[in-house]
């Protein structure tokens, strides 16, 4: 902790780190923190004040040595030797995870996940940087005093800001979900514009600042155009990393499904989510399974399958708006965990998950150079690849049948057996 010492004829004081971030926000524009980097082996930070009676004043600090990191908040100010600490010896290399909207109902839920360790792991500590609106920094020091209040052993820095081009330094996650939701009487188009000079700007600061592999996920609607908008703005980065979250509606999906059929979630797999986070999505009942078994032979109900089903997915946001009086949040926020783990852990066999990712080379005849859900596995890199085993199997079914569609000799090669809908 920080000790502020005050100057002889002067009441002593001791000051909190974080009372000394409250202090620095009285400096206008300084979402930064002054104050000497601290290192853990240093008992006090000496700070001078000067002090009458009844005044404090903001105290002076003697900078000790220059501090390393430029937009640190309050106790993440300090720079730990996690080498010397006997707990961190086995802990991965830091990572750093860019949120948009920090301020906002979503993050609020997602960034104590983040920082717990539920995300990424108990041995894996974090960056957390922070991006706001000039509207919302002071919500935001109110975020980054929470999760120093929180003591969360993984969490090891905390950066807040309101430029992009600062906060996605070094970024090897953006979690992009500030975006400007669609008020009374705003078109669709008015929000496309809005947002998409939004994630305009963050894909050309995460072209110029980012990790060179940062993973992108795009929650802020419309997300898919967004998603790609950040992407075309961001030429030196993969594409394939940009996502536009359909995860939210996979487990909508789920949900529903594993409540028709009277089991729990855990028995739903293999459920996709095709094309735009809207109400003209499809969520793909056909292919999903319960408990191994095809969707359409444990719900035989098949008008619900078509109807209600598939309308209760598409419109479940606009439902929980109704009801709540604002956009989904927690179960968001529980849904980016979910597609985070997804890409970082690998999808258990036979199964996939859907994510909104650029359309360029599918298998599915779906336009290009759109952002559009398709089911995707994983080996828990990070990165991953489309579903084509339907697209396999018909190909190797073509090869089996050449003799019959007069192209050549027969090879059949089919990988393994699988069966026709509706067969057990
Ligand atoms: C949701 O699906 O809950 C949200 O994307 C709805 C919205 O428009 O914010």
């Amino acid at each position: 902790m920080a000790v502020a010492e005050l100057n002889s004829a002067f009441t002593k004081t001791h000051f909190h780190s974080s009372q000394l971030s409250f202090l620095s926000r009285s400096v206008p524009k300084h979402q930064h923190c002054d104050f000497p980097t601290l290192h853990r082996t240093q008992q006090h930070a000496r700070i001078s004040c000067s002090v009458t009676q009844n005044q404090v004043q903001a105290p002076a600090v003697q900078i000790q040595e220059p501090k390393s990191k430029s937009d640190c908040y309050g106790v993440f100010c300090l720079t730990y030797d996690l080498k010397a600490e006997e707990e961190t010896k086995s802990w991965k290399k830091l990572i750093n995870i860019a949120v948009s909207g920090a301020a906002g109902m979503i993050s609020n839920h997602l960034l104590f996940k983040l920082a717990s360790g539920e995300v990424f792991g108990p041995d894996q500590p974090i960056a957390l940087k922070l991006l706001g609106s000039e509207r919302s920094l002071q919500a935001l020091e109110g975020v980054a005093m929470e999760l120093e209040d929180s003591l969360f052993p993984l969490l090891r820095e905390v950066s807040i800001g309101i430029d992009p081009y600062e906060v996605f330094q070094d970024a090897e996650w953006a979690l992009l979900i500030g975006a400007k939701p669609r008020g009374p009487g705003m078109e669709r188009a008015d929000l496309l514009d809005i947002n998409g000079q939004i994630f305009a700007e963050q894909g050309r600061a995460l072209n110029a600042v980012a990790s060179r592999n940062v993973k992108v996920i795009v929650v802020g609607n419309p997300c898919n155009t967004n998603a790609l908008i950040c992407m075309k703005n961001a030429p030196n980065i993969p594409a394939k990393n940009f996502h536009a979250l359909t995860r939210l509606d996979e487990n909508r999906a789920k949900c529903q499904l594993a409540l028709k059929a009277g089991v729990f979630y855990d028995k739903v797999s293999n459920v996709t989510i095709w094309g735009n986070h809207s109400t003209t999505q499809v969520p793909d009942f056909l292919n999903a399974k319960i408990d191994g078994m095809p969707v359409i032979d444990v719900i035989k109900d098949r008008k619900w399958l078509e109807e209600e089903f598939t309308e209760k997915v598409q419109k479940r946001g606009g439902v929980l708006i109704q009801k709540w009086g604002r956009s989904s949040a927690a179960s968001t926020a529980v849904s980016i965990v979910d597609a985070i783990r997804a890409l970082i852990t690998p999808t258990p066999k036979g199964d996939w998950f859907s994510t909104g990712v650029y359309t360029d080379g599918n298998p599915y005849g779906i336009a290009e150079g759109i952002v559009f859900s398709m089911p995707c596995r994983s080996n828990g890199d990070g990165d991953y690849v489309l579903v084509k085993d339907t697209e396999a199997e018909l190909l190797a079914e073509k090869r089996c049948v050449a003799h019959l569609t007069g192209e050549g000799i027969a090879v059949c090669d089919l990988p393994g057996d699988t069966m026709l809908p509706g067969e057990m």
